[in-house]
């Protein structure tokens, strides 16, 4: 039987990307957003992937939304933890809620997901937890004290559980996109965006897809001894040991 996939923040951008490309290796998905519901169901309309809408910052919808995929698609064994937003402002101009907002999703999300799907995976001896951080948990951002702060967190949970599920067949890695050509960054204005292009080795943007068939290698057996890693996805725009 498929396994089953659960994409958080898999309605749009990269998230998107990683739901289909996990249905196209045969595993079956289900993916949830926070409150977008027109994207949703346009997502759901052209995939065929169903969407569950509830927010990652909260435990118990958490825990409920969890428990309504499992009704439908049987137990999640592998959990990707994308869903994820800025609130970027200078620190002085930052307020309490933009911290808490972003370490919320983007850090306690991570938590909120994984903590009710793992004594499951611990029982089965199968787990494959992916986690989204970012290029700007590695090294920092500029109006982003909040957001590079929670993405480091990120990795830091990333390494721990890995080191907890190692023993019983479940990895846990990261993932630090760079710049991908999703919604957020071709808003960006030209000139600013051909600035963001040039200090990428590579010349280009990343695309959506590069980043979702890194997820489904992780997700694979192929990957069983692929444990506590940052793979970052970033056109060599950073590059860290
Ligand atoms: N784009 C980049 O260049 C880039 C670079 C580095 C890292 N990342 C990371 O990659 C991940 C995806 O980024 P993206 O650019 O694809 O994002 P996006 O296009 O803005 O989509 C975000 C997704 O997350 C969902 N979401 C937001 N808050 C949520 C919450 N509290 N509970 C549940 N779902 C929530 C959104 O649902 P709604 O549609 O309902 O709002 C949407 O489905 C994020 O973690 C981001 O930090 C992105």
């Amino acid at each position: 039987m498929a396994r089953t996939a659960l994409v958080t923040g898999g309605t749009r951008g990269i998230g998107r990307a990683i739901c289909e490309a996990l249905k196209a290796e045969g595993y079956t998905v289900a993916a949830n957003y926070a409150g977008n519901v027109e994207v949703a169901t346009q997502f759901t309309d052209e995939t065929g992937i169903p969407s569950y809408k509830w927010s990652v910052a909260d435990y118990e919808a958490c825990k409920d939304g969890i428990g309504e995929v499992e009704a439908a698609h049987g137990p999640v064994e592998i959990l990707v933890n994308n869903a994820g937003i800025t609130r970027d402002a200078p620190f002085h101009k930052m307020t309490q809620i933009q911290w808490r907002e972003v370490v919320e999703t983007n850090l306690s999300g991570l938590f909120n997901m994984t903590h009710p799907l793992w004594p499951a995976m611990r029982d089965r001896g199968f787990g494959r937890v992916i986690n989204i951080s970012s290029i700007n948990g590695l090294k920092g951002q500029f109006g982003q004290a909040n957001y590079s702060a929670a993405k480091a967190g990120d990795l830091g949970f990333t390494r721990s559980l890995a080191m907890e599920g190692a023993r019983k067949g479940i990895t846990v890695n990261a993932i630090c996109p760079g710049y991908i050509a999703t919604d957020m960054v071709m808003a960006v204005p030209e000139e600013i965006r051909n600035q963001i292009i040039a200090g990428i080795p590579v010349g280009r943007l990343g695309e959506t897809m590069d980043v979702a068939r890194c997820v489904t290698f992780l997700a694979s057996d192929q990957a069983s001894f692929i444990t506590g890693a940052t793979l970052s996805v970033n056109g060599g725009q950073y590059m860290s040991g």
